[in-house]
């Protein structure tokens, strides 16, 4: 039995010098992100040698909204059904709150850290802290900017998730068949995330084309990224700039035909102002798109008010998370399927790509309900 047990020990050593050694990889930016994860590697194996489960911090932006709530859930379960133990904790949008919550994870012994930023940019000296500290560090869904301390990303194709709900537009509309014109207003999520950028890069580079040729006019003549951007994502804000958008620019009878909007929270306060405005939902009630499949836009799709959402499975998310988490304390390789995208200033972080998906009424219950997201009860409740 012992000469088994030596044998077995002998094969996993052996094993986790291989996928060590599979860590060595190509350009500077990424052998930087490599080797990062690596000296993450050297605290914990003396951890896991002595038998102590890891901690894993998880630090997520807000409660405030449903998607947010189901990462950290996910995260939660699938860690702790692997032995770790989590300290999970929402910053409620406040950044040095996040700031303050990451110091006390480095302080109290994580052995990793997973982020999804308030601010993607003002995590960098806390960030160094956990480096000094030999704690790696994964950016989830979120890119961490300006910081070599990140090893891995995991995240969903954000610039296919601009493209899908410019391309709903552009065949609902019937863009391509040469209708139009059409009056389109646009939203832009946070400047402080790096994924508005992205998704406002999808869905422009798929519209620019009918904005160019005038089938898309923006009455608003609010066309950049600094002008559509809602800074943290917040419904209000959302709100009352559709508010102004309105009063400002339709008061003569002209009429919105739809809104590129890239959150189903920002779409809930673009349709409030529409609705204050005398909009009525199946007379002349624009296409609104969004982004995370939440409950309420689904039902918000089933009854007409939103036109489409773009979901992120986070069950998905959260797993390949995780086995980046995984990756790290071992001192393996986890999967990666983009080394070229995501650039943070410092490096190329080595990222993991999961698929968005496109849902309108046609498809919801294949997309959320058969895949077990929603059960059809949630939905018509
Ligand atoms: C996420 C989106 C989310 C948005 C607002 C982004 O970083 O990728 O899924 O809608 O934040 O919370």
């Amino acid at each position: 039995m012992k000469k088994v047990k030596r044998i077995l020990a002998t094969i996993l050593a052996a094993t986790l010098l291989i996928s060590a050694a599979a860590c060595t990889v190509v350009d500077t930016k990424t052998t930087t992100a490599a080797s990062t994860a690596a000296a993450g590697t050297d605290a914990t194996a003396t951890t896991a040698a002595s038998g102590q489960s890891f901690k894993i911090g998880v630090a997520m932006p807000t409660q405030s909204s449903e998607r947010w709530i189901n990462d950290g859930a996910n995260m939660k379960t699938k860690l702790e059904e692997l032995g770790y133990t989590v300290d999970l904790q929402y910053a409620e949008d406040d950044v040095q709150a996040q700031v303050n919550q990451i110091e006390n994870m480095i302080t109290n012994g994580a052995n990793c850290l997973v982020i999804a930023a308030v601010d993607s940019s003002a995590l960098v000296n806390v960030l160094a802290k956990a480096k000094a500290a030999n704690i790696p560090v994964i950016a989830y869904d979120r890119l961490l900017m300006d910081t070599d301390a990140v090893s891995y990303y995991a995240t969903f194709d954000n610039y296919q998730v601009g493209v899908l709900e410019a391309t709903y537009l552009v065949e609902a509309l019937g863009l391509k068949d040469g209708k139009g014109p059409f009056n389109v207003e646009l939203f832009a999520g946070s400047p402080d995330d790096n994924n508005a950028k992205l998704f406002w890069q999808g869905a422009m580079d798929t519209l620019k084309e009918y904005i160019d040729s005038g089938k898309i006019v923006v009455l608003s003549g609010q066309t950049d990224f600094d002008s559509c951007a809602i800074l943290r994502w917040s419904q209000e804000t959302a709100q009352q700039r559709m508010e102004n958008i309105l009063s400002g620019t339709y008061s003569g009878g002209t009429k919105v035909d739809a809104v590129l909007s890239p959150y189903d929270g920002l779409s809930y306060g673009i349709a409030s102002a529409l609705e204050g405005a005398g909009y009525k939902v199946g007379e002349g009630w624009p296409l609104i798109t969004g982004q995370d499949a939440e409950l309420m836009a689904i039902k918000n799709i089933i009854s007409g008010k939103q036109a489409m959402t773009v979901f992120k499975d986070t069950r998905v998310l959260a797993e390949k998370c995780v086995s980046m988490v995984q990756a790290v304390l071992t001192g393996s390789t986890p999967e990666i399927n983009n080394t070229t995208t995501y650039d943070n200033n410092v490096l190329v972080v080595p990222s993991y790509l999961c698929t968005p998906v496109a849902v309108t009424k046609d498809n919801y219950v294949k997309e959320v309900i058969d895949v077990g997201y929603y059960t059809a009860d949630q939905v018509a409740g």
